[in-house]
Parts: C-alpha cells; sequence; structure tokens
C-alpha cells in the first residue's frame, strides 16, 4: 500500500465552472471521486488537500516530510510559474513529486512557460485532463 498525498492549489476548488473549456466540466470532487474509483484501494491511499493559500501548500509539504506519506502529487496551479516558496519546500521534500497539470501548459499562454515548481519534481505531466491524477498515481506504481 502506497500512500499519497494530493496538493492541489489555487482556483482549483472552482473546476466545473472554471473555463470549462480548458478544465473540462469536472468538479475537484468529481476528479477524486473518479481518480479514486479507477484505483485499486487495496494498492493506494489518497490523501487530497486544496488550498488557495501560497502559504497553507508550503505548510501541507512540511506536514508530508515528517509523515508517512510515500509520494507527493501537487499541482500548484498559478503558483507553478511563480512561487519560490512552494519550490524551496518541495526541494527539502526527500520523496517522490509527481507535479500535473490538468492543461497543456505548453499550449498556453508565455506567462506559463516559466515553470519553476516543477525544477524541484521528479516528474511532471501535462494536458491529461480528468485522468491527469490517475495517471500520476499510476506512474508511481510501475514495478
Ligand atoms: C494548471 C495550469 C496553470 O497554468 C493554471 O494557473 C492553473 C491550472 C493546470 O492544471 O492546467 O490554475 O495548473
Amino acid at each position: 500500500m502506497k500512500k499519497f498525498q494530493i496538493i492541489n492549489g489555487p482556483n482549483l476548488n472552482k473546476l466545473g465552472t472554471r473555463e470549462p473549456e480548458i478544465y473540462g466540466s469536472l468538479t475537484l470532487k468529481d476528479i477524486e471521486k473518479y481518480t479514486q474509483d479507477k484505483c485499486d484501494s487495496s494498492k493506494v491511499d489518497l490523501q487530497w488537500f486544496q488550498s488557495n493559500i501560497e502559504g497553507e501548500i508550503v505548510e501541507q509539504i512540511h506536514k508530508v516530510m515528517d509523515s508517512d506519506i510515500d509520494v507527493l502529487i501537487i499541482n500548484p496551479a498559478a503558483y507553478s510559474h511563480t512561487s519560490i516558496a512552494i519550490y524551496d519546500a518541495l526541494k527539502m521534500l526527500d520523496k517522490p513529486i509527481v507535479e500535473v497539470h490538468i492543461s497543456n501548459v505548453y499550449a498556453r499562454e508565455d506567462f506559463r512557460q516559466t515553470m519553476l515548481t516543477a525544477k524541484a519534481a521528479s516528474t511532471i505531466m501535462s494536458g491529461l485532463g480528468r485522468d491527469s491524477y490517475y495517471v500520476a498515481i499510476s506512474s508511481q506504481l510501475i514495478d
């Protein structure tokens, strides 16, 4: 059994109504359920956290450091492009980190081409839509 902390950053609590042509029509709760249902629950334990506040995300990463979580999956959302604080917190974490983006950030605006936090991740994936979290989790279960 692998334990995953999944952190979602700002505005992801608005999935479902937020730019559905980019992010799809599922809410964050729907994505959590969709992901949980696709995963083998005897193999993974998924713990979800969302915050719109940079410092709360930093503190949640600190909690992962001192916990029995095996893998961190993080979608820092807009903070991916700006947050040295989240980057520094991720650099301290000695566990696999998968950075996830629902949309393909490389096909979007220029300001999204600065990928700051991704430099601290072991793996990144971008553009898999509703399957983003499931694929990120599955990537950590390859023997
Ligand atoms: C996002 C991409 C970011 O550029 C954006 O600010 C988000 C969501 C994604 O999941 O595609 O809020 O991280």
